[in-house]
């Protein structure tokens, strides 16, 4: 029976040692929300990126009426003019509403705080802890309030002997109620919620000053509004269309964890995708549905991917209805945020438009020209026209250009796939990890941790080895090696049982394990063996190349 992750600092170690990822200034004691990515990792990553760019801007499947998709990238500076940050509403609202301990300094995300109240002889008393909802707070806070010493605790007695409790969030404790700190090693009270905006801030120039006050950008959206209209007059591009964009983005996440889930800069893989308005229903369906079907041609099972609606409460400033799409990370027992679709309407551009003074609106020329034309076809257009019929012609474009031409300028609405590389990263890591039992060369069962990664994500595509170093077996073999390398990534090894090799590859997800043995060197067949299958076939040497480029090629 093949076993997934069960213990997340276990999976952690087992991704360090495998160099896929590590904590970022290690040998300093790390830092908190940062992480690097190691040559196996680093191979992934770039190839989940490369794959959306490839499936997403290069090669997107038809459109919800058959049609063409049009789609162009972008790739900006990560400091703006901090005015697209005022216009795009993080300055004013990109925030959390948190809570300081007064003894001990701690911060803590105020709707991650939970308390327990009761009221015992006119004393109002409260014990908390930290929790992602209230749900998973109460038998936390009954489990505290149990393990709390009547004799040294003050709220101890009271709380215990207390008919009825009440719960609260720290966002909304009323008064009377204590504010006690949910550090089990801290006796202090928390400050009223405060907001704590999320952006990382420095300053463009030598001099540290209010007005040289930069921010390092916490989405990738926000370059792509910025160029719109750049986008649109170099390019001719006309509606509808989507602006894709790969890069860091960063955030001073109050409480990083999950190992990369919540990272202080992570990746984002980001389409703004400009429709008419009329027709912006029918294009958040159709990113809603592809966003998600995406993950699956990658090998995510349809079974851990949830896509959900938000409900209206949570929706944020700008969005007329958001589709999360959410996988069952082994850390949860709720399925958490991979990808956010959100309908933006005609918010960004809009307040673009207003705090910039340019002009972001659209006018559809074509859409125009057409209405002109069958408005205009009924009246006498040619050179034997009289004065009277030129002026009938005259007056109805007219009247069109007053009634009618305004109607085709308008704000574009926006759909926008906001997808996290570093997130789905860790959803390929946590999908692809397998402990099985498998027969070894002597039919005798054994244990490995396989990465079943899919071959367009795997980070070495193939592994080549020479059955022993020697009789042309090597010199065979690095022939094979460095015509391979040319087009994959494939890695030699020549050292240690052929057993131990195959195992190594497995743990680093390699679909192919290539043989150079003594036959090779009499007919020209090489051993392939399937990572998963485990099944080995014998095959020309030429061959090789063909069978590894079918694995690779995106699923239409
Ligand atoms: N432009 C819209 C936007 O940025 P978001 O839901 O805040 O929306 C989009 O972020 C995606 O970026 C998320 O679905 C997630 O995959 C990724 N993301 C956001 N915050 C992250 C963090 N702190 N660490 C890692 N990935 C994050």
């Amino acid at each position: 029976m093949a076993k997934k992750i069960e213990d997340m600092a276990k999976f952690a170690k087992f991704c360090k040692d495998m160099g896929f990822i590590y904590q970022s200034s290690e040998i300093y004691g790390g830092i908190n929300g940062f992480w690097d990515y190691g040559p196996l990792g680093v191979e992934l990553k770039r190839n989940i990126k490369e794959a959306w760019w490839q499936d997403m801007v290069r090669n997107p499947p038809p459109g919800p009426d058959g049609q063409e998709i049009r789609m162009v990238g972008l790739d900006c500076a990560i400091i703006m003019n901090p005015k697209v940050w005022v216009a795009s509403g993080h300055v004013g609202g990109f925030s959390d509403p948190m809570v300081d301990c007064l003894k001990c300094k701690r911060r803590f995300r105020a709707d991650k705080v939970h308390f327990a109240c009761a009221t015992v002889d006119n004393v109002p008393h409260a014990v908390s802890v930290e929790a992602d909802n209230a749900t998973d707070a109460e038998p936390l806070l009954k489990d505290k309030i149990a393990k709390l010493d009547k004799k040294k605790h003050p709220a101890g007695r009271a709380l215990k002997s207390a008919p009825q409790l009440e719960f609260h969030a720290a966002t909304a404790l009323p008064a009377p109620w204590p504010r006690p700190c949910p550090a089990d090693d801290c006796d202090g009270t928390l400050t009223e919620p405060r907001s704590f905006n999320l952006m990382f801030e420095s300053h463009a120039g030598p001099i540290a000053s209010d007005e040289n006050k930069v921010y390092l950008r916490p989405e990738t959206a926000q370059g792509i509004f910025a160029n719109y209209r750049n986008v649109l007059d170099s390019s001719r591009l006309k509606l509808p269309f989507g602006i894709a964009q790969v890069g860091k983005a960063f955030r001073n996440e109050i409480n990083p964890r999950n190992f990369t889930f919540r990272s202080r800069e992570f990746e984002q893989m980001e389409i703004e995708f400009f429709c008419h308005p009329a027709e912006s229903r029918k294009w958040y369906e159709y990113w809603r549905e592809l966003r998600k079907n995406w993950y699956s041609t990658l090998g995510i099972k349809s079974d851990n991917l949830v896509p959900r609606e938000q409900g209206q409460e949570e929706l944020a400033h700008y969005s007329v209805g958001t589709t999360d799409i959410e996988y069952m990370f082994p850390f949860s027992d709720e399925p958490q945020e991979l990808e956010g679709v959100a309908h933006r309407g005609a918010f960004d551009l809009t307040a673009h438009a207003k705090h910039s003074g340019k002009d972001l609106s659209y006018f559809d020329e074509e859409g125009w020209n057409n209405l002109l034309q069958s408005r205009l076809t009924p009246f006498k257009d040619d050179k034997n026209r009289q004065p009277d019929e030129i002026k009938l012609r005259e007056d109805e474009k007219k009247k069109l250009e007053l009634e009618e031409k305004p109607k085709f300028q308008f704000v574009p609405h926006v759909i926008e796939p906001s997808a996290g590389a570093d997130r789905f990263t860790l959803a390929v890591l946590c999908e692809a990890y397998t402990e099985e039992d498998v027969p070894d060369a002597k039919g005798k069962t054994e244990k490995r941790t396989v990465m079943k990664f899919h071959p367009r994500l795997a980070p070495v595509k193939a592994a080549i080895f020479p059955l022993v170093n020697r009789d042309g077996m090597d010199e065979a073999a690095r022939a094979l090696y460095r015509e391979l390398k040319a087009h994959f990534n494939v890695v030699y090894d020549q050292s240690g049982a052929i057993g131990r090799r195959y195992r190594r590859q497995d743990e680093a997800g390699t679909p192919f394990c290539i043989t150079i043995d003594g036959d090779t060197i009499k007919d020209g067949t090489v051993t392939i063996r399937d990572r998963d299958t485990l099944k080995q076939e014998r095959i020309p040497k030429g061959e090789v190349r063909a069978r590894i480029e079918a694995l690779l090629r995106p699923e239409v």
